[in-house]
């Protein structure tokens, strides 16, 4: 017997919630702070998206992962725990600085890291979240079981019925993402974008194991609904400057949401520098949505192309190899006429024109990246 039952087996097909047209962007704590984060880690960290132009560039959301959960009263309502005294006040305080609170629960009893899940509260959570002005869920499937997609209907549902504009992230592990085909159905369920992998972790082979398996999921995106390979772990510490890079080019490419997973607080001018380049942040935002793919696999070059919105298109050379590599790359071969106009995203200049890409270094673990008119 499933724990969720015959209710729960119901599929009901639930219409667009109008939100997250472009891939969501901002902040969630998990990469960094796991399950030490609170009142003040959130508000601090608003503060500092709101003063390091990171707000200005489009970062909104400011987002509480797992562990915000106490127990709930005895009408059933959840109450967060002693790490976070009033969640109301706290979404306030975002608000009041531009910016969008975000919040984390599960259709399992249990959450991920043991905390209170909203399995047969579903309705109540989404009218508490409501409530305290919340703008963003990450529902992570942890302990729940029975039907995926039915499960998640349910929350979409209670989602839509509070009236209020609700972003929802469905999450849950690779295997279990690969068995039910989510990006197939989770549009049905008034998610705006769900987790295609693993979870992220601090290092090279992770993200670029993630990064560049992503090819196939790239018809299942596109305005409102987002292939999620994971939150961002640029500036945590585990990735050379390039590696951290070569991670904002490939989830730019991706049109994957871009949620800084690192301590803003504490941020260096190098690593501010690559989340807030706005001419690449305007390639993962771009209007049509589309996904890029991999255009070209040349031993250790990979070269990922994406159409934009009005015929330009974007390209990215990644370099997996740990050592520089130099190559050309003629437009003829990705289809691009020669008459192009190219312009570096990270070097911020026109190139000149001359019928290919003529990159003399890209460092190892390196990438560039391209709009092409
Ligand atoms: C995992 C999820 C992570 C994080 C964690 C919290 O299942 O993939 O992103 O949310 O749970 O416990």
């Amino acid at each position: 017997m499933t724990r969720c039952g015959s209710d729960a087996l119901r599929h009901r097909d639930l219409p667009y919630n109008g939100l997250a047209k472009t891939p969501p962007m901002g902040w969630n704590g998990w990469n960094h702070f796991q399950t030490d984060v609170d009142d003040s880690v959130v508000r601090s960290t608003a503060d500092a998206m709101a003063s390091n132009g990171m707000r200005e560039v489009g970062y909104l959301y400011v987002n509480i992962d797992d562990s915000w959960q106490g127990h709930r009263d005895q009408k059933g309502n959840l109450r967060p725990n002693q790490k976070f005294p009033d969640m109301k006040a706290l979404a306030d305080y975002v608000h009041s600085k531009g910016l969008r609170l975000g919040i984390y629960s599960s259709p399992g009893p249990r959450t991920c890291a043991g905390y209170e899940g909203s399995y047969a509260h579903e309705n109540q959570d989404a009218k508490t979240f409501a409530a305290w002005d919340i703008d963003y869920l990450k529902y992570d499937w942890c302990s729940a079981d029975g039907d995926m997609r039915a499960a998640y209907q349910k929350m979409g549902e209670a989602l839509q019925a509070t009236g209020r504009p609700i972003v929802f992230s469905l999450s849950q592990n690779d295997k279990l993402a690969a068995e039910n085909r989510v990006w197939e159905w989770g549009p049905t369920t008034g998610a705006n974008l769900w987790r295609t992998e693993t979870d992220i972790s601090d290092s090279w082979e992770s993200i670029s194991k993630i990064g560049f398996s992503q090819n196939a999921f790239a018809p299942y995106a596109g305005p409102g609904h987002w292939n999620d390979p994971d939150t961002l772990e640029i500036g945590n510490g585990g990735l050379t400057l390039e590696e951290n890079r070569t991670h904002m080019t490939l989830w730019s490419i991706l049109a994957a949401p871009l949620l800084a997973g690192n301590d803003l607080r504490s941020v260096s001018p190098e690593i501010l520098a690559i989340l807030t380049n706005l001419e690449v942040i305007r390639i993962d935002q771009d209007q049509l949505g589309k996904e890029g793919t991999r255009a070209l696999s040349l031993g250790d070059i990979e070269i990922w192309t994406r159409p934009l919105q009005g015929g330009s298109s974007a390209v990215a050379v990644f370099n997996l190899a740990n050592h520089a590599e130099s190559f050309e790359i003629p437009w003829a071969s990705l289809n691009i006429p020669e008459s192009a106009r190219v312009r570096d995203l990270w070097n911020h200049a026109d190139l000149p024109n001359t019928g290919s890409i003529n990159l003399l270094q890209l460092p190892g673990h390196g990438a560039a990246l391209f709009r092409v008119e």
